[in-house]
């Protein structure tokens, strides 16, 4: 496919919808919100299943844990695996694979005939959700053109909320019947659906450009993003391309870039011991410790507090994170997060002295759902969204892939631990004094946001790194002086 200058000249024609949106990229665009909402839908169908399945195996409270949390597990080391094999085989191929497991898993999950076939499929959904969280966005994030760049990643986000509100959504159509073998079950359509899609489209530019296929890269880019010297911005990848190549692991730990690695794990590690996923999978628990009795009544509050409330409120963070600036939004998150989590708290301190004897919500169910309430959408403006966008912005674009896959490998790592000791926890020291751990490590982040992270706001990509340069400048300057004479 030899290239004349007059065809590269001429902009590109991608395929309309509607006269007016690009047909492809609205299909990357579908990738994205399917990768997004089967890893949500995986958070939160637990919470309304979790019940169903403890009877039904009668399991012990390390056993609900273990159920729990392993999609968790196998996240971690699906997102591991993620980055080397959507180097080598292709995103797009990355998402087929991950899809496939996913359904697969799903497929095991809604047919288990006990405990440990359950918890083998629970890992196997969660290495498919693995693979595709870091496919999915890897693949948006390098197929849509820079001006609509920051919306396909954030949509992300989005997607992952919409995920859990349909979960819980089918959770309280299913849990009448006590039907979670098809809540669980129900989750292989979205599977089946992004495994058809992906094997539709073509691999990113970028990806054929490292596997030397131009030709591909020309084609791929014409038809999902058209536009005028294509040959031009493939020039331009390839200078790209050139610089991230040969990047090893261990230059993500060099000295000169620990800081934001610190950063950038931080905020991924803040982001669940918070107790976002306790709350999320754990919740209609929650309800039902709190004086919701019947599984509707605590899935329906579940819904309300946990799912509608979380798609909301990350909409809000998405239109308004420009505005307001990365940390402003964290510590108004921080502090909500921190008045939810003391409310719920002392809503179980009080229940602890006058349980409930059941017919529908007490006082304390309705102040823990309003607390629940303020704790989700605090989260959802701020530690939600805007930790997963200072990840993709703090890191030098040399090795921005390999760090933010250390950096999600640290926030699923520290969701396991999280959800694989909640219960316990709970069981050992109650329920009041579980969420103040949870709320004082709201102010500890509070704090470390305050002194640690930088603002991004505004600042292009290369500004973020000249500022880490001129605060490691410094802060070596001194030392070097006092350690002139070692
Ligand atoms: C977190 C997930 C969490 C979700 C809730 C994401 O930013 O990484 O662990 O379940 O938000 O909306």
């Amino acid at each position: 496919m030899a290239t004349t200058t007059a065809e590269s000249a001429t902009p590109a024609q991608p395929k309309l919808i509607f006269g007016r949106f690009r047909f492809w990229l609205f299909m990357v665009g579908l990738v994205v919100i399917l990768t997004g909402s089967l890893f949500g839908y995986d958070q939160g169908v637990i919470s309304g299943a979790l019940q169903f399945i403890t009877k039904a195996f009668h399991l012990s409270t390390t056993l609900q844990e273990v159920v729990t949390s392993w999609v968790t597990l196998g996240a971690l080391v699906g997102a591991l695996l993620a980055g080397g094999l959507a180097d080598r085989l292709g995103r797009q191929r990355a998402m087929i694979i991950g899809g496939i497991l996913f359904a697969i898993g799903a497929l095991g999950e809604s047919l288990a005939p006990g405990t440990w076939i359950l918890v083998i499929s629970r890992f196997v959904v969660g290495f498919g959700v693995g693979i595709a969280s870091v496919a999915g966005p890897l693949y948006a994030a390098e197929m849509a053109p820079s001006s609509v760049r920051g919306r396909y990643v954030s949509s992300y986000q989005l997607a992952i909320t919409i995920g859990i509100l349909l979960a819980d959504i089918s959770d309280a159509i299913l849990s009448p019947g006590g039907k979670w073998r098809l809540m669980l079950g129900l989750s292989i359509a979205p599977g089946v659906l992004l495994v058809l899609i992906a094997m539709a489209m073509p691999d990113t530019p970028r990806w054929y450009l490292r596997a030397g296929r131009r030709a591909d890269a020309k084609k791929t880019l014409a038809k999902v993003v058209g536009g005028p010297d294509v040959d031009g911005r493939l020039d331009t990848m390839q200078a790209e391309l050139a610089e991230t190549s040969g990047v090893k692991w261990k230059d993500v730990f060099a000295p000169s870039l620990r800081r934001a690695l610190w950063v950038g794990i931080g905020l991924a590690v803040f982001q669940q011991v918070t107790g976002i996923n306790a709350v999320i999978y754990y919740s209609d628990k929650i309800f039902s410790l709190a004086g919701f009795t019947t599984p509707h009544d605590q899935t329906v509050a579940t819904i309300i507090s946990v799912g509608l409330v979380n798609v909301l409120a990350t909409l809000i963070a998405v239109a308004w994170v420009d505005k307001f600036g990365r940390k402003p939004l964290l510590y108004t998150g921080l502090i909500g997060m921190t008045v939810g989590l003391v409310a719920i708290a002392a809503s179980f301190a009080f229940l602890d002295r006058h349980p409930t004897t059941g017919g529908g919500p007490s006082v304390t169910g309705i102040v823990t759902l309003i607390a629940m309430i303020v704790y989700i959408a605090s989260f959802a403006f701020s530690l939600g969204p805007v930790v997963w966008t200072l990840i993709a912005e703090i890191f030098p674009n040399r090795i921005r892939g390999k760090a933010m896959a250390v950096a999600t490998a640290f926030n699923w790592g520290a969701a396991f631990i999280v959800s694989a000791t909640f219960l316990s926890i709970m069981n050992a020291i109650g329920e009041p004094a579980t969420f103040l751990i949870f709320a004082a490590l709201c102010v500890v982040t509070f704090f470390w946001v305050k002194v640690k992270v930088p603002e991004t706001k505004g600042k292009s990509l290369e500004q973020i790194q000249e500022a880490w340069a001129e605060h490691d400048q410094a802060r070596q300057a001194p030392k070097t002086l006092s350690h002139a004479t070692d």
